[in-house]
């Protein structure tokens, strides 16, 4: 009996030893502690036992279902954690994997250069004024004087809706509205798009403009020259300087082109300024006096300056853009870049 008990014993300790998945231990609780498990039937044999045996016996049967219990129970544990490791090891979710979804969007370069351009005539007392892209030959032309058949035309290839009706070519007929509704002083600006026959890696057949517009008494080039200097300044850098040479606008008099120094090379020269040091940005005069007696402005008490350039050509300078189709592609992979 007591021999059987220790095989028993032995080869429950082997088994649990042996034991791999916590399966095996459920199984192995079944085979020896279970209702009929061995240790439990050994109980049952206890009657044959002669009677003075019972007690030490009984204790042995005791001590070994203990010590088999305690092992079961070590291993079991040890093998539960383990599995259960395991399996939420198997689950786990890898945060580290790139999801597609929500890509935030950005504003348009445009856009961008627009608002802030905006925000600099604020601040120097411009209000902001739009108007139609179809507009009348008087307030793209005539009023600005430039005659029906006058040679100044060539200077703007023009795509005409009809004879008397064209795609604005420049912001400027807004100054001939503003002029003929209002009352100095005006400060105004215009953003807005324009359209010229016109097509190569600077020239876009559709772009946008800034106008800008000062009527009041005394206004003089110098006035122009300081407004523009300071617009150079805070949309390039606090080191740009500009320069002003002598143009020709049939809307201004004197007309001057106006160059900044070159934001890439800060002057030195480099392939954005073709190695000048400068670069052309826009057209500006003192308003013709003969186009504000046409508007009903008199000449005589007020004067004014006026310019205009391409929101399109700040951007790309400012962001170093090489082509000016890129703007109006919408190509995603450009786009993304200005984040
Ligand atoms: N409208 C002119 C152009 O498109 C620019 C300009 C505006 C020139 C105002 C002088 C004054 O080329």
């Amino acid at each position: 009996m007591k021999e059987k008990l220790d095989g028993i014993k032995r080869a429950a300790l082997a088994g649990i030893e042996k034991a791999e998945v916590f399966q095996d231990i459920a199984d192995l609780k079944v085979k020896y502690l279970g209702k009929n498990g061995e240790i439990s039937l050994i109980m049952r044999d206890m009657a044959k036992v002669p009677k003075e045996e019972r007690p030490a016996l009984g204790k042995l049967v005791n001590e070994v279902r203990n010590e088999v219990e305690s092992a079961l129970e070590l291993k079991g544990n040890m093998l539960e954690r383990k599995e259960k490791e395991a399996r939420l090891k198997a689950e786990a979710i890898d945060i580290t994997l790139q999801s597609d979804a929500h890509r935030l969007g950005s504003l348009h370069p445009l856009t961008r250069v627009r608002r802030e351009l905006i925000e600099i005539f604020s601040g120097m007392g411009f209000k902001v004024a739009e108007g139609p892209e179809i507009e009348s030959d008087l307030f793209n032309f005539q009023l600005l004087n430039i005659p029906k058949d006058h040679p100044s035309r060539d200077m703007q290839d023009t795509f005409y809706v009809n004879d008397n009706f064209v795609l604005r070519t420049q912001t400027s007929a807004m100054q001939a509205r503003i002029m003929t509704t209002s009352e100095p002083p005006i400060r105004v600006v215009i953003p807005g798009k324009v359209y010229r026959s016109d097509d190569d890696a600077s020239h876009s057949p559709i772009f946008n403009q800034f106008e800008g517009l000062a009527v009041d008494e005394h206004i003089t080039m110098g006035d122009l020259q300081g407004c523009l200097t300071t617009f150079a300044k805070k949309i390039f850098s606090e080191d740009t300087k500009i320069r002003l040479r002598p143009s020709y606008f049939p809307f201004t008099e004197p007309s001057v082109e106006v160059d900044v120094t070159c934001s890439m090379c800060h002057g030195k020269g480099c392939r954005v300024c073709k190695g000048t040091g400068w670069v052309e940005i826009l057209g500006a005069g003192v308003v013709n006096p003969a186009v504000l007696d046409m508007c009903g402005i008199d000449s005589k008490k007020y004067s004014g300056f006026a310019f205009g350039f391409g929101i399109d050509r700040i951007a790309m300078i400012k962001y170093g853009i090489p082509n000016i189709k890129l703007l109006y592609e919408n190509d995603m992979r450009f786009l993304a870049q200005f984040n």
